[in-house]
């Protein structure tokens, strides 16, 4: 019995955890540069993955997909491409942290390279 009760509760605990975080998964985003995110899955703890695509002008490794991961937590989300799929490797790393707001993601990112860091903005919109 205590068992199963503790067994209750988890579930319980984990169905609360992925409702109380914003982020919609599955879903498909595209941003300003026109790069694609494809989310896949995402565990009770808020930890997703997916694949991204780079389409943005100035920068390497584009048009291939790379893995994404990342956290979700309520409405603030950090997510991660490591620029290295075996087919492209650019050296380098990003991490966007950003809000998720209805069917927007406000972010706010840093490239690191070898040569130093990069920063800027990236608005994603979920598409239908
Ligand atoms: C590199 O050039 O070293 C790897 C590709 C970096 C692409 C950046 S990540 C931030 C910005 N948003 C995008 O969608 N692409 C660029």
């Amino acid at each position: 019995m205590k068992r199963l009760v503790t067994a209750f509760l988890f579930v319980v605990a984990s169905s609360v955890g992925v409702l109380a975080q914003s982020l919609p998964v599955p879903s498909y985003w595209l941003n300003q540069r026109g790069s694609e995110m494809k989310l896949y899955s995402i565990n009770p703890q808020g930890m997703f993955n997916g694949v991204y695509i780079n389409h943005a002008s100035g920068f390497g490794c584009q048009g291939t997909p790379f893995a994404v991961n990342g956290q979700a937590m309520g409405n603030r989300v950090t997510f991660t491409v490591i620029w290295n799929n075996g087919i492209q490797n650019c050296n380098s790393k990003t991490v966007w942290r950003g809000t998720v707001v209805g069917r927007r993601i406000n972010t706010q990112w840093i490239l690191y390279t070898p040569q130093g860091q990069q920063t800027g903005t990236d608005i994603f919109l979920q598409q239908p």
